[in-house]
């Protein structure tokens, strides 16, 4: 049976049930807690899952990180050769520091394919442009001055370069890139973090963005790139170690051609991609956990590249059934 009919409910669990956990801690200042409560709330969820799963980008490498480690077997059927074998990709809190401050845009994500479906890229850094299917077949090159690429972009959309909004996170590393931008006369807006999250937005026409550029973590690269599969958008990127470590986690994970442009169909070639997130503190896509007297609300994204649908589910999860349930 395709990926998504099988799992899709699964999976959408699994994301409600990270953002949940995470979103209990918000604004308590401490980021690897809600890091920690979402990797938790995502593992024991996932055992839950009839597949023989395995984390190919996850929360590091084994010897770093207790759960959801790449290379971890997940599943109610790890180990099996006769059950369904996944590769997943999560992210149960993307935009820790978000979660931490209750600022918008924290989601827990995940991304899935069949076995190969996803790149295993180290974590480190990424250079990318994200850009949406009407801007998917532009002249847009890693390489070319950023003008260039805009310029490429604003034709793409029929509008003047003054006319787009490009999504660039906020660091000291892009502000030759922002200083560039604003010589366009293109608007910019900076986040503080989340640039999965900015990578959607270019690809959802009405959103306001028509752009996220930038140096990013690479994992958060691979699932965006499976978020674009399902949207039919693109994401132009190269893996930029910035010291020896990560040169040599570039070849630990078996990638002979460091300098190597990536596409979507590179970073996430699986025939059945799936990709998965829920809100945890609100955004403009996704409303964040809401609390109330006897339970709470989910709102998840979920993407199939089979079906070719996009989803957006709206959860009630009820703690006690006494508790009258508001719909609005
Ligand atoms: P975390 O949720 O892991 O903190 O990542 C947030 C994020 O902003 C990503 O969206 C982005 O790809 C990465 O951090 C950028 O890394 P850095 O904060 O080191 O610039």
């Amino acid at each position: 049976m395709p990926l998504d009919l099988e799992f899709e409910q699964h999976f959408i669990r699994v994301t409600e049930l990270a953002a949940v956990a995470a979103a209990k801690t918000m604004g308590n200042g401490d980021r690897e807690q809600a890091d920690h409560v979402a990797v938790e709330a995502m593992r024991t969820e996932l055992d839950t899952v009839e597949m023989a799963g395995r984390i190919v980008i996850g929360e590091g490498e084994r010897d770093e990180a207790p759960m959801l480690y790449v290379g971890e077997e997940v599943g109610a059927l790890k180990g099996r050769d006769d059950a369904q074998g996944v590769d997943i990709a999560v992210d149960p809190l993307e935009g820790t520091n978000l979660c931490a401050t209750g600022a918008p845009g924290a989601i827990a994500v995940l991304a899935a394919a069949e076995r190969g479906g996803l790149l295993h890229a180290p974590d480190i850094y990424m250079d990318k442009i994200v850009v949406g299917p009407t801007a998917r077949n532009a002249n847009v090159h890693l390489d070319a001055p950023v003008a260039e690429n805009l310029r490429s972009i604003a034709n793409a959309y029929e509008r003047d370069v003054d006319e787009l909004t490009i999504v660039v996170l906020e660091r000291e590393r892009h502000r030759q890139l922002i200083t560039d931008i604003r010589a366009t006369g293109a608007r910019i807006r900076l986040i503080g973090d989340g640039d999965l999250s900015a990578g959607i937005e270019a690809a959802i026409r009405g959103s306001g963005v028509h752009a996220a550029i930038g140096i990013g973590g690479a994992p958060e690269g691979v699932v965006t790139a499976a978020a674009m599969r399902c949207l039919g958008g693109e994401i132009y990127a190269r893996l930029t170690p910035l010291n020896d470590h990560h040169r040599k986690r570039i070849e630990e994970v078996g990638i002979d051609e460091p300098d190597r442009l990536y596409t979507a169909a590179d970073l996430a070639p699986g025939k059945e991609i799936l990709f998965c997130a829920t809100g945890v503190t609100g955004s403009r896509m996704l409303d964040g956990v809401r609390f109330f007297g006897g339970g709470h609300r989910t709102s998840t994204l979920f993407m199939s590249l089979t079906q070719q649908t996009i989803r957006f589910v709206d959860t009630i999860h009820r703690e006690d059934l006494g508790t009258p349930v508001h719909f609005s």
